[in-house]
């Protein structure tokens, strides 16, 4: 059975004390094998938390990264160092850097490839505005996303990269796709990748859902067929409310 994710994206939150409490809470959570976990926490903590997730179950990954290994690119970091951490993951393209820095699909499919270059896994992710899902071109968004970021990029089974969609109108804000909503997104997404890479490898693709989830609706999310997991921010910035998260329950009809 393939591996659920459930990802933390700290986002510009928690300094350094913050970090090493938040972890050595983090730590005392029983993590089962179905489940793999992954925190995210700003660049500059990197370190530390890779120093204090040695050993344990816990996965580290970035929020972004630059495509070039190395060189003059200010304020940038490279594929390398964060290979350098022992980061595994790394968010690529999130809609907050899309909205507030810019990035466009094709540097988000620059960024993905050099991650997958570097045996880092990147969670692609994409979503429409509530403009774009009121204006019913929501799919039409999604599948320009996915195709654009995932553009001449070869997979050989489909566990190098993670997609996230996340619907830009129900992240931070405390609206949750329906189930329904994010099942249906998901399971688009996954014929879009059919179409690229074939049945076999569209289907060992983790598409996680994002925007607001939390323990509350984590359940009926995670029950879902095509909802591989869920990239999560404010509910992961609690050790508790993470930690239900991470031991979701599948819900039988
Ligand atoms: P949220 O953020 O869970 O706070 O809505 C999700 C995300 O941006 O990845």
């Amino acid at each position: 059975m393939k591996q659920t994710l459930i990802a933390g994206n700290w986002k510009m939150n928690n300094g350094l004390s913050e970090t090493k409490a938040l972890i050595e809470d983090l730590k005392k959570i029983e993590i089962q094998d179905h489940c793999e976990v992954v925190i995210c926490p700003p660049f500059v903590n990197l370190g530390m938390a890779s120093q204090l997730l040695q050993g344990f179950n816990i996965k580290l990954g970035a929020q972004n990264m630059h495509y070039q290994d190395k060189g003059a690119y200010t304020g940038e970091i490279s594929p390398k160092m964060l290979k350098d951490l022992n980061a595994t993951h790394v968010i690529i393209g999130h809609s907050e850097r899309r909205q507030y820095f810019g990035e466009t699909n094709e540097l988000t499919n620059k960024k993905t490839g050099a991650a997958i270059g570097h045996g880092l896994r990147p969670i692609l992710c994409v979503g429409e505005t509530l403009a774009q899902r009121e204006g019913q071109i929501a799919k039409k968004i999604v599948r320009r996303q996915v195709i654009e970021g995932l553009k001449d990029i070869r997979l050989q089974s489909g566990e190098e990269v993670v997609i996230a969609y996340e619907p830009v109108w129900a992240i931070g804000t405390g609206k949750t796709a329906t189930n329904d909503e994010a099942n249906e997104m998901c399971e688009f997404i996954r014929q879009v990748l059919s179409e690229l890479f074939g049945d076999n490898i569209a289907d060992a693709i983790k598409i996680l859902y994002g925007g607001s989830v939390n323990p509350k609706n984590v359940d009926g999310l995670m029950s879902e067929k095509h909802i591989d997991g869920a990239l999560v921010g404010g509910a992961s910035l609690k050790a508790e409310d993470f930690s239900r998260l991470i031991h979701y329950q599948v819900v039988r009809p």
